[in-house]
């Protein structure tokens, strides 16, 4: 196997990654609740090590070496990102903790600030509550209709009625890949929609950005959000890209430090996009770890990443559709699907199932309603079980997951 090859093994690719080899009890762990969060390579771990041992002081801040040199490390991440997430400029970057602080940015920045009294905001019903919840908080300060784009029974977005949802709306909101369906959405096509009727587009790219290729500039929204975490980066930081523009002509988030230019007791100016929105000191080790992340992603290629995951998820298709009495939730190809699936297994509770694999078989899945409550509603369900995957995930491990749910089925059915 050539060099370049290996690099693009799982098996190999396992070896970065401490916590897939520390044994907790007998058996390995098989993890496979990366939806939640990624497990972290050593490479992301050094970083964030070398830069607290050898690096550390605040940023923007300093005029001695260490600062400045602290400040051009966490500025390199920011045209960084820039580039992976393929945007128009670096000042599109502003970091936030994460995708749902992301996106609370944007309600009240962009749409408390921007949209008129009684506006419209369109989301869709299988949205994570980040993406509803903060629609809610603010839409009775403004007086705003919320409306929901319905789902099919197979998972997908209804698109029958898309132009009487967008016709009048000012903002749509939408989740590129369901975090509970796996649904990979056509948010290039519904953000054309949506502009031909002069509204603006967030798209929540969490599911999304860790797991293919994403290009701000052909999507075209205005706004996009996601977490490091889930993409091998550690916890504490998340990207909002937002149009250089619309930065520019709204109004901070939060006040404090950083975001200014100058303050008197009676009023402050603010300070230049990204940094107007970035107030008080950041989480630069955070950021120097998401810098570490994605220049691992980008020496395995996310191409390359969307192939592993598409037969991961096949496999998996495969072998839970062969298993009696569980019902796969989303849609049936793989090719309109992210790397995850979730199922519900005869009528044992999705806790409970997941405690049993866990304790049984050391096989972390998640369980629950996976902040999609009204997606579980409309789906006539309360939970569901859900196993979702990443570069380090095997096909033995899908093997073993099969297995597992057999056994359980014994277990809670016999
Ligand atoms: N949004 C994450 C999940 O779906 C936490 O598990």
């Amino acid at each position: 196997m050539s060099q370049e090859a290996a690099s693009k093994s799982p098996y190999r690719i396992r070896e970065d990654f401490p916590i897939l080899s520390a044994r907790r009890g007998s058996k390995p762990l098989v993890y496979l609740d990366n939806a939640a969060t990624s497990q972290k390579p050593r490479q992301v771990l050094q970083a964030m090590e070398k830069y607290y041992a050898e690096l550390n002081a605040n940023v923007h801040r300093g005029v001695y070496d260490l600062s400045i040199e602290a400040t051009e490390r966490y500025e390199s991440v920011r045209r960084l990102v820039a580039g992976f997430i393929d945007a128009h400029s670096w000042r599109e970057v502003v970091f936030t903790r994460n995708t749902t602080e992301a996106i609370n940015l944007v309600a009240y920045s962009y749409a408390l600030g921007k949209i008129k009294r009684g506006g419209k905001i369109v989301f869709t019903e299988m949205e994570h509550h980040s993406n509803i919840v903060p629609w809610q908080l603010i839409s009775g300060l403004k007086d705003l209709k919320l409306e929901a784009i319905p789902i099919t029974a197979d998972g997908y977005l209804d698109l029958s009625q898309i132009d009487r949802f967008l016709k009048d709306a000012d903002l749509l909101a939408i989740v590129h890949a369901s975090n509970v369906l796996g649904t990979i959405n056509p948010v290039k096509k519904l953000t054309k929609t949506a502009k031909e009727y002069g509204a603006a587009v967030l798209v929540d790219a969490a599911q999304s950005v860790p797991h293919m290729p994403v290009s701000f500039k052909e999507i075209g929204c205005d706004f996009l959000a996601f977490s490091g975490h889930k993409m091998l980066g550690p916890m504490g930081v998340g990207c909002l890209i937002a149009r250089e523009e619309l930065l520019e002509s709204m109004d901070p988030f939060m006040g404090g430090g950083e975001m200014i230019r100058e303050v008197t007791l009676s009023s402050s100016k603010w300070n230049e996009v990204p940094w107007k929105f970035e107030a008080g000191t950041p989480s630069v080790g955070d950021v120097v770890g998401l810098g570490a992340a994605v220049e691992y992603l980008k020496r395995i290629g996310l191409d390359w990443v969307r192939r592993h995951e598409e037969e991961l998820t096949e496999t998996a298709l495969q072998e839970l559709s062969e298993i009696p009495h569980l019902r796969i939730i989303g849609p049936e190809s793989v090719k309109d699907r992210c790397g995850l699936v979730s199922f519900i297994l005869a009528d044992i509770h999705p806790h409970d199932l997941a405690d049993y694999l866990d304790k049984t078989f050391n096989i972390a899945v998640r369980a629950g309603h996976h902040c999609a409550m009204p997606l579980h509603a409309k789906l006539g369900l309360t939970a569901t079980t859900r196993a979702s995957f990443y570069i380090y995930n095997t096909r033995e491990e899908i093997h073993m997951l099969a297995e597992g749910l057999r056994q359980a089925l014994k277990y809670f059915k016999a």
